[in-house]
């Protein structure tokens, strides 16, 4: 296992910008929705794809078996886990899925999560409570606006059976402290359910030093991967005692007529088919990010996003969204002049891509007060000139 690899050159932007052929298009602050692939991620793809009509689909992923299992590897010096604890699958969700629902419940077990927990998460504690008779518990907010620590070290008894925790939400630039949230539950011994979704990809994420118990993240966002594509960190630990809830030939070791023995690893998580050329795709964009180094993608997306909300602020009648002590690419606001889709629909016909953060894809929108949100994505390859533009477009349309 290789840790990731740490060092402090900026990012050379030009090259960033000529590895990606979307800029030429499209100015794309839409990389919390999927972000621009770069050229070698899409060759990646479409050479699997051309070798599978060439030879045959099963022909194919015989002939990349060793590439396809290197993608676990790379997975593995990305997150800083041992490649078998990994499962790749077709999205955050159905990972998250996946080891959520391996979880036995108790009537009166008790579930903590925070104000901006995903609504899918949601969901399915809602249906584990009707299901199950567990609690969920929503732990408060600090003045900063991210999980309070102090409410969630008091909430935190003998009936909490799991954390589950948003690292960084649908709507907006907070990141909550994962590593802190990490600690209480390993002196508590509650299984802790990291949600990294949004964050994997613009920050360096390391399970080890998180101490989380699972993560769940996406491919086609901040990684820059393909879409359809998304993976699972199970602890070895834990590993061995979550029986998923679906399980096929590929999750399964042997069976017989009377029983079966399912994969001591991640495996148990996946299934059969699967699209091998996004499943490469994948490796590629993660061994893309560690080449530019996870450290260097933060502070360049730090820097863009803190220039531009301090622009947007100055834009009379914007109204920024972010919360948290520490804020990351994703940026939101809205204004009382246009809503959120309005606004978005006329940045798209201007060839700007930005998205809509809806009340309904964050648990605390109703809390907050807030109607849908636009939702303004950087990465590293958008450079100051865009957010020039953009911040003209906002002026123009607001
Ligand atoms: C915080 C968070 N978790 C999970 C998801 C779901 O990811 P996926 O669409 O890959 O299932 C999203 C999607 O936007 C998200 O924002």
């Amino acid at each position: 296992m290789l840790s990731q690899q740490v060092n402090h050159i900026p990012i050379d932007v030009a090259r960033a910008r000529k590895d990606t052929p979307g800029v030429k298009s499209v100015l794309h602050f839409n990389n919390a929705g999927a972000a621009l692939m770069p050229q070698p991620v899409l060759d990646a793809i479409v050479q699997h794809l051309q070798l599978e009509a060439e030879i045959g689909g099963y022909e194919a992923a015989d002939a990349q078996r060793e590439r396809i299992n290197k993608v676990y590897q790379s997975l593995g010096r990305l997150l800083n886990c041992p490649e078998d604890c990994l499962a790749i699958v077709e999205n955050a969700t159905r990972a998250w899925d996946m080891a959520f629902y391996s979880l036995k419940f108790e009537p009166g077990d008790r579930i903590l999560t925070g104000m901006s927990e995903y609504s899918s998460n949601y969901i399915a504690f809602l249906q584990t409570q009707k299901r199950s008779g567990v609690e969920i518990e929503v732990i408060p907010n600090d003045d900063f606006g991210q999980i309070s620590l102090k409410h969630l070290e008091n909430a935190i008894d003998k009936r909490v059976k799991l954390i589950a925790l948003t690292h960084v939400p649908t709507n907006g630039g907070l990141v909550n402290p994962a590593k802190e949230v990490g600690k209480l539950a390993k002196q508590s011994g509650v299984t802790f359910l990291l949600d990294a979704c949004q964050s994997v990809g613009q920050m360096p994420i390391d399970v080890t030093e998180i101490g989380c118990d699972i993560l769940s993240g996406t491919g086609r966002k901040f990684l820059r991967g393909p879409r359809g594509t998304g993976f699972l960190f199970v602890t070895k630990n834990m590993l061995a005692r979550l029986e998923p809830p679906f399980l096929d030939l590929h999750a399964v070791k042997c069976f017989a007529r009377d029983g079966y023995e399912v994969h001591v690893d991640g495996r148990r998580f996946e299934n059969w088919e699967t699209n091998y050329s996004t499943k490469i795709g994948l490796g590629k964009a993660v061994d893309y990010a560690l080449a530019w180094g996870l450290e260097n993608i933060e502070n360049r997306v730090s820097l863009l996003a803190n220039l531009l909300r301090e622009k947007l602020s100055n834009i009379p009648g914007i109204s920024l969204q972010d919360e948290g002590e520490k804020k990351c690419g994703i940026v939101t606001f809205n204004t009382k002049k246009r809503s959120a889709e309005e606004i978005v629909q006329r940045l798209n016909k201007k060839r700007i891509n930005v998205s809509v953060s809806r009340v309904g894809y964050s648990i605390d929108m109703h809390e907050r007060n807030l109607a849908d949100l636009v939702r303004a994505s950087i990465h590293y390859y958008n450079d100051e000139n865009e957010i020039d533009t953009f911040c003209t477009a906002i002026e123009s349309i607001c």
